[in-house]
């Protein structure tokens, strides 16, 4: 999956039944031309395999683990709800990581991100999905801990999200960078740099910037751009980011790089 900013098509599948869930789709997705007089599909919840009939999944159910096109399908499911994102078929150039939970029916996905296997702009996430039944449960920080935690101890790269990011990404970003800077500038009041911010977290100097401009913690003196961290003020918006999500067990990860 490669994506780009792209005029916002209408929508043409208004609902996916997955797993358990019914759920209403936000935006346009490209699938094949012979789905799009239908308004529902059926996807299946392991092999993302989508029909247009219920009985069709209940057969495929048998033998469902077995797809190859996990990657595309996971395309097509994720793009109904992002926008501004067109959709390649190359699945190859990325890696997939899926989030599930897991109970005695099995592994049920509840979101994913896709990473690049190279990227050159030092992205460290292309494209980031909580599924609706599953949001605001703290998924969605887990994954952004999970991508930016692996990047910065095991790749030891600074990192970015690639770009656009839609208003629930920025969000869920502006939240997660807030909560760690302003974790480090409690402990080092404002005696420290952008540029030993960024080595700290392996978070892009411009995202710092902007994060502590948009909480009015940055003046510009001399030519210069300087944290001014009143501790009463960090606090205030320590309180206002909310909690931070599941913790990531770091001792669990297994993890070689990509080669
Ligand atoms: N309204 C207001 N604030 C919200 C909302 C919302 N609907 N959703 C998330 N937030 C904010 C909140 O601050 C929330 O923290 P809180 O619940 O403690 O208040 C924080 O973001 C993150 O909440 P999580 O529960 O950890 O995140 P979630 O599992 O809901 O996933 C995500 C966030 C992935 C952005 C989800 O909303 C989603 O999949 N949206 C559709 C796809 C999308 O827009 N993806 C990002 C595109 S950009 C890119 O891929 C690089």
């Amino acid at each position: 999956l490669r994506e780009h900013e792209e005029f916002t098509k209408v929508k043409n599948i208004a609902k996916i039944e997955l797993g358990r869930y019914e759920i209403d789709t936000w935006y346009f997705s490209p699938f094949p031309p012979e789905y799009n007089d239908s308004s529902k599909l059926y996807f299946c919840e392991f092999c993302l395999n989508f029909m247009k009939r219920k009985e069709q999944l209940q057969r495929h159910m048998v033998d469902g683990k077995k797809n190859k096109v996990y990657g595309q399908n996971l395309c097509y499911l994720a793009k109904l709800f992002l926008d501004h994102k067109t959709l390649y078929y190359d699945v190859d150039l990325f890696l997939f990581y899926v989030l599930c939970e897991c109970d005695d029916r099995g592994c049920h996905m509840v979101g994913y991100f896709s990473k690049e296997k190279h990227s050159e702009e030092s992205y460290n996430l292309a494209c980031i999905l909580t599924l609706p039944p599953y949001q605001r449960k703290g998924y969605g920080k887990f994954l952004i801990a999970f991508s930016a935690y692996e990047l910065s101890k095991k790749e030891g790269k600074v990192g970015t999200p690639e770009r656009p990011l839609s208003d629930l990404g920025l969000l869920s970003y502006r939240g997660y960078w807030t909560r760690v800077l302003l974790d480090i500038l409690k402990k080092h009041k404002s005696n420290i740099s952008i540029k030993e911010l960024s080595d700290m977290t392996a978070i892009k100097a411009d995202d710092i910037l902007s994060t502590l401009q948009s909480l009015d913690l940055i003046q510009y003196r001399k030519g210069q751009h300087v944290i001014c961290a009143d501790p009463k003020v960090l606090d205030r918006h320590l309180k206002a980011a909310g909690r931070g999500g599941l913790e990531v067990d770091v001792s669990k990860l297994i993890w070689t790089p990509y080669k």
